[in-house]
């Protein structure tokens, strides 16, 4: 379960060179900050909003082109972060398919996919009803455990080539709470279960085609995917020689200040010495310094000595903000600016805060406050608590335009609550 590295003000992220997260930005309306590069006309731009900025998202695809031409691994992305079918379908043709964990998401897939490329998918919670459209959909499945092989392994390989999703044991992530190793795992079969059935009942692993190992989160080190690789290797060697593919999953942030070197040479290991297709599953890295959320400011106030702005968005938007406890980065930001301010969200949580932040110039209601590297577990996460619509999704296309996607409606708002609701608007 990703989650943003540290806190604000960290490094530039690949594919943010446009961006100065720290320089107060000359719009009228948003003195502290825009990024470069944006459209000038934004000023109509319906708040809360989500913008994802393809040209960011098409540079971050070039780290990935590096490392198939470099290693002959295929690439996929993982749908979890963020799923905006235009967006997905701008990334396809750079990609070898999509990974997914539920039989939404591999329809979704699909449907961009259009044949063109491998579709993927592991979860911990199959579905005996969705084992059929799955088994339709997709061409690659990795059970989670060796029961839920043998619930829907038969089902399932007549379609698709079956794995097992393992847990290497192997910890990197130092928060137990999206650690894939953390203790009492439900994340894939233990390395050391395994390491049994193979001794002592071999045959239960017969029709498995592949490995998949998803084990950290948001780390930069690649040397740790090959220690896994390695530590694996040693243990179940043999299972190596038995099957025809590794799924190295996700959980590495492949930007361009680190060194694509030990995935490269492990994906050649692999390659070379069991003759393996390796797959590798990024999700946050191809997009969390893609996204944006933007917000109004509603209402500046004091409260026990504290300066509190409160936005038309809501930690609800980043939920990640709330559960892990992070501060996300606000554009503009500066330690050593003259005013700061308590961001909180619109909502009745008293916890709904996004953190203090400082800048140079005052907010006042009507100010803008831009979050940047939100495009990651945002979307996908944000709910409707309190009614607070969900934010309108926006591009900025290929040629700096800021492109409306999608308003979500008071109607699709009242549809979840039942079917016999009047929606006049
Ligand atoms: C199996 C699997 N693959 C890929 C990913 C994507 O990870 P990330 O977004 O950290 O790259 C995840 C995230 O939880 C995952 O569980």
């Amino acid at each position: 379960m990703p989650v943003p590295t540290e806190s604000r003000l960290d490094d530039t992220l690949p594919g943010e060179d446009a961006v100065d997260s720290t320089s107060p930005g000359s719009i009228d309306g948003s003195p502290n900050g825009w990024p470069d590069g944006w459209p000038d006309d934004w000023s109509d731009i319906d708040t809360p909003a989500f913008v994802y900025d393809t040209r960011v998202v098409r540079q971050l695809l070039t780290y990935t082109d590096g490392l198939r031409q470099a290693s002959g691994c295929r690439v996929l992305f993982s749908l979890k972060p963020f799923a905006y079918v235009d967006a997905l379908a701008m990334m396809a043709p750079h990609l070898d398919g999509f990974a997914t964990s539920s039989l939404f998401e591999a329809r979704l897939a699909s449907q961009v996919l259009r044949g063109h490329g491998s579709l993927h998918l592991t979860t911990p919670g199959m579905r005996p009803d969705d084992v059929g459209e799955i088994a339709s959909l997709c061409d690659f499945v990795s059970f989670n455990s060796l029961s839920q092989y043998r619930m829907h392994g038969e089902a399932l390989s007549r379609a698709a080539s079956c794995g097992l999703r393992v847990n290497p044991q192997m910890s990197f992530a130092d928060d137990e709470r999206y650690d894939p190793c953390r203790p009492n795992s439900k994340l894939g079969v233990p390395l050391e279960r395994l390491v049994d059935t193979l001794k002592r009942e071999p045959h239960r692993l017969s029709g498995i085609d592949g490995i998949l190992v998803h084990s950290n989160c948001d780390s930069s080190d690649l040397a740790q995917a090959q220690a896994t690789v390695q530590y694996m290797e040693a243990k179940l060697g043999d299972l190596f020689d038995r099957v025809q593919w590794v799924n190295l999953g996700g959980g590495y942030l492949l930007d361009e200040s680190e060194s694509l070197q030990p995935l490269c040479e492990t994906v050649h290991f692999l390659r070379s010495t069991y003759g393996l297709e390796v797959f590798v599953e990024p999700g946050a890295a191809l997009t969390r310094a893609a996204g944006y959320i933007v917000s109004t400011v509603l209402d500046v106030f004091e409260s026990g000595g504290k300066e509190v702005a409160v936005l038309d968005t809501t930690v609800n938007h980043m939920p990640e903000v709330f559960e892990y406890g992070f501060e996300p980065d606000v554009l503009g930001h500066d330690d050593d600016a003259d005013h700061e301010y308590l961001l909180a969200g619109c909502t009745c949580l008293a916890g709904d805060l996004f953190g203090l932040y400082r800048f140079h110039e005052p907010l006042e209601a009507g100010s803008k406050v831009v979050f940047n590297n939100a495009g990651a577990y945002t979307l996908p996460k944000a709910h409707l608590f309190n009614g607070v619509n969900l934010p309108t999704i926006y591009a900025v296309s290929e040629s700096g335009d800021l492109d409306l996607k999608k308003r979500f409606t008071y109607a699709e708002y009242a549809a979840r609550w039942g079917e016999n609701v009047a929606v006049s608007v």
